[in-house]
């Protein structure tokens, strides 16, 4: 018997509203004999108040231990911004070596989107999850004066473009068009922007059915709302990745739907699994939140434990479910989750 041992961090405002229904039809996807054992972790705003701490070392090894993670959202407007971002989110996925931060995208039916009843929108940000800005490399001096002086240097080293660039290659390479867009800024970042390019290009020559494609990120921003349908597999840097994921979000359906993976590939440590949307403190507890981000996000923690067939019927659910909704009557949360779990047992 197969089991999956899995973390759960709810997190702060609606994400224990979204995690409770992406664990929800966790449970109904699973055979029985897939055994399911799951340990919350009390991380996030409500910690922080009480003991100061984000994401204590204990904490980090007891969650070092479980097959992977699922987490909710985090941060809230009564905690200063970046101590919970950068003290719990970025420092799990540093410390799980998440070097590929997996964001599908693809064009929902009957959604909001502004693109609705375009041809097939259907590609995948490979975003680096270890390197760029986000390493917390910078600082700032005289601090609050008129001559203050603030720098955040981004770190790209060959290692960790290699590995982010090889993954997606790897990725379009399975993917029927085969299609590799970097993304980058390579005429004003001069020097991690050649790394980058200079990558692609020379891991490309491994991936010869690949075909590659450059874009600068201010025309990608562009592309993607003009002819979303050029991309397949795209590879950037942390920061222009993040971004691009929720402009990708918005015309695919919206950031209700986006689902990600924090994604260790050799397993060395837990993957994690999150919807790409943050906390949305203003819509918590009203039953207002749209759980289908987070049950996707179940699918493709499905799909790296191993369990393809539950993946797809999550995301055949989710489909399905979309088609079937009406604009007219507006769910819950519970409600949305209970219609997932339902066609996914059914
Ligand atoms: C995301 C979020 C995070 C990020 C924040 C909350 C630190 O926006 O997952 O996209 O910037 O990566
Ligand atoms: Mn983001």
């Amino acid at each position: 018997a197969r089991s999956i041992n899995l973390a759960v961090i709810p997190g702060d405002g609606i994400g224990p509203e979204v995690v409770a229904q992406g664990l929800k039809v966790l449970g109904a996807v699973l055979p029985a004999d897939i055994k399911l054992e799951t340990t919350e972790y009390a991380l996030g705003a409500q910690r922080w108040h009480a003991t100061g701490e984000t994401l204590p070392d204990a904490e980090l090894e007891r969650l070092q231990s479980h097959d992977a993670i699922l987490l909710g959202a985090i941060g809230d407007p009564s905690v200063p911004s970046g101590v919970l971002e950068r003290g719990l989110l970025l420092k799990l996925r540093f410390a799980f070596d998440h070097y590929v931060n997996l964001r599908p995208s693809r064009l929902f039916p009957n959604t909001a989107s502004p693109l609705a009843g375009e041809p097939q929108i259907d590609f995948v940000v490979v975003r680096e999850g270890t390197e760029g800005p986000y390493v917390g490399n910078g600082g700032s001096m005289r601090t609050g004066t008129p001559a203050e002086v603030a720098t955040e240097v981004s770190l790209n080293t060959a290692y960790g473009v290699e590995r982010v660039v090889r993954d997606a290659f790897e990725r379009a390479q399975a993917r029927p068009r085969k299609k590799l867009t970097l993304v980058h800024k390579n005429n004003v970042l001069v020097h991690a922007g050649h790394l980058w390019s200079r990558t692609v290009e020379r891991i490309g020559r491994e991936y010869p059915e690949v075909t590659t494609d450059y874009l600068h990120v201010d025309a990608a921003t562009i592309f993607m709302v003009t002819q979303p349908q050029r991309f397949d597999v795209i590879v950037t840097d942390n920061l222009f990745g993040d971004i691009l994921t929720d402009l990708a979000a918005a015309i695919t359906g919206g950031i209700g739907l986006a689902a990600s993976g924090n994604i260790n590939p050799a397993g060395a440590f837990p993957s994690m699994f999150e919807p790409v949307h943050g906390s949305a403190p203003d819509i918590a507890g009203t039953g207002k939140a749209d759980p289908t981000a987070t049950v996707l996000s179940v699918a493709l923690l499905l799909r790296h434990l191993g369990h393809p067939a539950g993946a797809a019927r999550i995301e055949e659910a989710v489909t399905a479910d979309l088609a079937a909704r009406s604009a007219a009557t507006a769910r819950t949360t519970d409600q949305i989750g209970d219609a997932l779990a339902a066609r996914v047992s059914g």
